[in-house]
């Protein structure tokens, strides 16, 4: 898949922008820090998995003053075919949220997989060692794109959660009834089995490769398992649905002490295992994020085989961070793809690039190669 071309209204720092591509693979997005060009690689996550990859809120995203935001893409698939993708979200009169395929309606949740990408943020670097909730939003980024079901799943599964929340929480005040709480647990129940076991499914396949990605990094671990860090151990949608069934009513108590819900795949998370130890209690920096690379490599790879279709790459502010091992590394693997990249210094060792300056609500494609 690649990039034709993307027009952002009314979104962040943009009150109107519109960016063409070209032929070329390559893109450099330049500017001093706060110039805006995280919220163009932010408006492209929104449109590949339906979210803002940094978690933000539909107002936050809307530019100061607005009442909606639009973000459009013309992309061309691998066999070339040609497909434009947009996602408008407005407060006013009310608050809505819509996708378009090809201009025709449909909701946000059909649309996400249509833009495959996979995106590396600056904090992904402490991916081990950072917080919990990252590691799952990756896991859940990359199962969205793949599968409509995972999709339907995720979104079921937060609007039931947000439920049984509320509902805690209304316990506690002395304005709820406890007997109600098993209304959500069974929906909690059933979709958190289809999110674990995705999640399972996911971690099995990256783990394939994993060791032969590390190998090629020169990292000679001598063996590497992805770990599910989770409550139970059940493997079919089945019994993972009843065993968190049965959780989420032992730990009842628990969760009306702290009004919020304790269990499940939205506390789950996962890390590498090395020679049988936990990589975030011992690998050095260097190595971590080797750890990290060979894991943005794994996703690429994933994507391209359960879609068919190359995902566009999404670089932010993580080059410059690398040594030039990995860095010449991280090129060479990503040949053929097109990768959008940001920084505040264009490095010198990026050929055969497209630079664009960003800065002041724009980004001016220069006729100059890097
Ligand atoms: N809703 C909004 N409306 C208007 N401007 C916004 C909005 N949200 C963020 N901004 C502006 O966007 C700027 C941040 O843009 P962005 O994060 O893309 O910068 P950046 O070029 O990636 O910077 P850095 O190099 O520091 O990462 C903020 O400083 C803010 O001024
Ligand atoms: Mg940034």
């Amino acid at each position: 898949m690649r990039l034709a071309s993307l027009t952002l209204e009314q979104f962040r720092s943009y009150l109107g922008l519109t960016m063409r591509f070209g032929d070329a693979d390559l893109h450099v997005l330049q500017g001093p820090n706060a110039a805006g060009k995280t919220n163009i690689l932010e408006a492209l996550s929104i449109l590949s998995s339906g979210r803002s990859v940094l978690g933000a809120s539909e107002d936050d995203l809307m530019t100061w003053g607005h009442d909606h935001y639009r973000i459009r893409a013309q992309a061309i698939s691998d066999d070339a075919k040609e497909q434009s993708l947009e996602i408008v979200s407005q407060r006013q009169p009310r608050r809505a949220r819509v996708g378009f395929l090809n201009d025709v309606r449909l909701p946000i949740g059909r649309l996400t997989g249509a833009l495959p990408a996979v995106i590396f943020l600056p904090q992904d670097l402490e991916l081990f060692t950072g917080s919990p909730s990252r590691r799952r939003d990756l896991l859940n980024d990359l199962l969205v794109q793949v599968s409509s079901e995972f999709s339907a799943s995720l979104s079921a599964y937060q609007k039931v959660l947000k439920q049984r929340n509320a509902l805690l929480r209304r316990i506690r005040e002395g304005t709820g009834r406890q007997q109600d709480l098993s209304i959500w647990e069974e929906g909690l129940a059933r979709e958190g089995a289809a999110i674990t076991l995705g999640h399972l499914e996911l971690l099995q396949v990256l783990q394939c490769t994993l060791a032969e990605e590390l190998q090629a990094l020169g990292e000679s671990w001598r063996s590497v398992q992805l770990v599910y860090d989770r409550h139970g151990s059940a493997t079919t949608a089945e019994w993972i649905a009843a065993e968190l069934m049965n959780d989420l009513v032992h730990f009842r108590e628990r969760d009306l002490a702290v009004g919020s819900t304790t269990i499940g795949p939205h506390r789950h998370d996962w890390h590498i295992e090395a020679d049988g130890r936990s990589i975030a209690s011992f690998a050095s920096r260097g190595q971590q994020r080797t750890a990290v690379l060979a894991l943005l490599f794994l996703q690429v790879s994933f994507m391209e085989v359960r879609r068919g279709e190359r995902p566009l790459i999404l670089l932010d502010d993580v080059f410059s961070e690398l040594d030039t091992m990995h860095q010449d590394r991280l090129m060479q693997s990503l040949k053929g793809h097109q990768v959008l990249l940001t920084t505040t210094h264009v490095p010198d060792r990026l050929a055969d690039a497209v630079l664009w300056t960003v800065g002041d609500g724009e980004a001016v494609k220069s006729t100059v190669t890097v």
